[in-house]
């Protein structure tokens, strides 16, 4: 996949992992970001060259909606998407009345309905030119978190379905990709120990050598020994994950 000259639509751009993406492919790319708070977002957009801040709420069908006609009619040369805004929720499944039920939901719907649905909505867009969908999921995706019961369960969802869509548009011009971050220090992993993670800025750069390579799973620091770990023995790959008692 070529590294410049395209116009890349990046969800949950204006901070963490999406900025710091949005930040080194600005040099030499048109870059929308979008995420709910437009405030973040505008003084996202003013750190970055090339960048314009479109607020959306990709769980908002309406929201997305108008997100689309706005794509279409002023960044007709959109050929990169990049579902990258997650939600997770930090709990425990046998705590009493902690209900389970919405929490899940909305994971389930920001992590993995939501990105059907724009995927779905701009695959006529890409489909006419050398395109690229990127997914972030997360390690927990293959290996589940206890702590992270129900986000484990909407990542490994969304593995699943990045595989089959791979499968799908194998024989169109759009290359998908799965960006599996281990811990990284954000914002959204203050709970979890955050500060211990690998930097943002190493998955953009991950995700740039995997450009070049058309390198289509992309498992950046620990994530690389934990699947490996995973594949040769499963059960000590959740021992290990879950090895802190959270
Ligand atoms: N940090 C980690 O340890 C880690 C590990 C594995 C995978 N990941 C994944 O990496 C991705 C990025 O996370 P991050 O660590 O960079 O966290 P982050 O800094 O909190 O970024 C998440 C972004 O998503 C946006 N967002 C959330 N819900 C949204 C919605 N409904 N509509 C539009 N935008 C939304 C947020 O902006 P607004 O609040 O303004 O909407 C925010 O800019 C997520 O998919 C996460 O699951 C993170």
């Amino acid at each position: 996949m070529k590294t410049s000259q395209n116009t890349i639509l990046i969800t949950g751009g204006g901070s963490g992992i999406g900025f710091e993406i949005a930040k080194l492919f600005s040099n030499d790319n048109q870059i929308i970001i979008t995420g709910r708070n437009s405030e973040k977002l505008q003084k996202a957009a003013a750190q970055l060259k090339n960048t314009t801040a479109i607020a959306a709420d990709i769980t908002n069908e309406n929201d997305v909606k108008t997100l689309v006609e706005t794509l279409k009619k002023d960044f007709p040369n959109l050929n990169i998407l990049i579902n990258n805004a997650g939600s997770a929720s930090v709990f425990d499944l046998a705590t009493p009345e902690i209900n389970a039920f919405q929490k899940a939901s909305d994971e389930i719907n920001t992590n993995y309905l939501s990105i059907i649905r724009l995927t779905e909505n701009l695959l006529p867009v890409l489909t006419t030119k050398e395109s690229a969908i990127v997914n972030v999921s997360s390690i927990v995706a293959l290996v589940p978190g206890k702590s992270l019961p129900t986000y484990s369960a909407s990542k490994a969802a969304l593995h699943s379905y990045t595989k089959t869509l791979r499968l799908s548009l194998a024989n169109t011009s759009v290359k998908v990709f799965e960006l599996m971050p281990p811990l990284v220090n954000t914002d959204f992993s203050k709970e979890i120990g955050g500060e211990n993670g690998v930097s943002p800025e190493l998955l953009a750069t991950d995700l740039f050598k995997a450009f070049e390579n058309d390198q289509y799973e992309i498992h950046t620091g620990q994530t690389a020994d934990m699947f490996n770990l995973y594949h040769s023995n499963p059960a000590a790959a959740l021992a290990v994950m879950n090895a802190n008692g959270e």
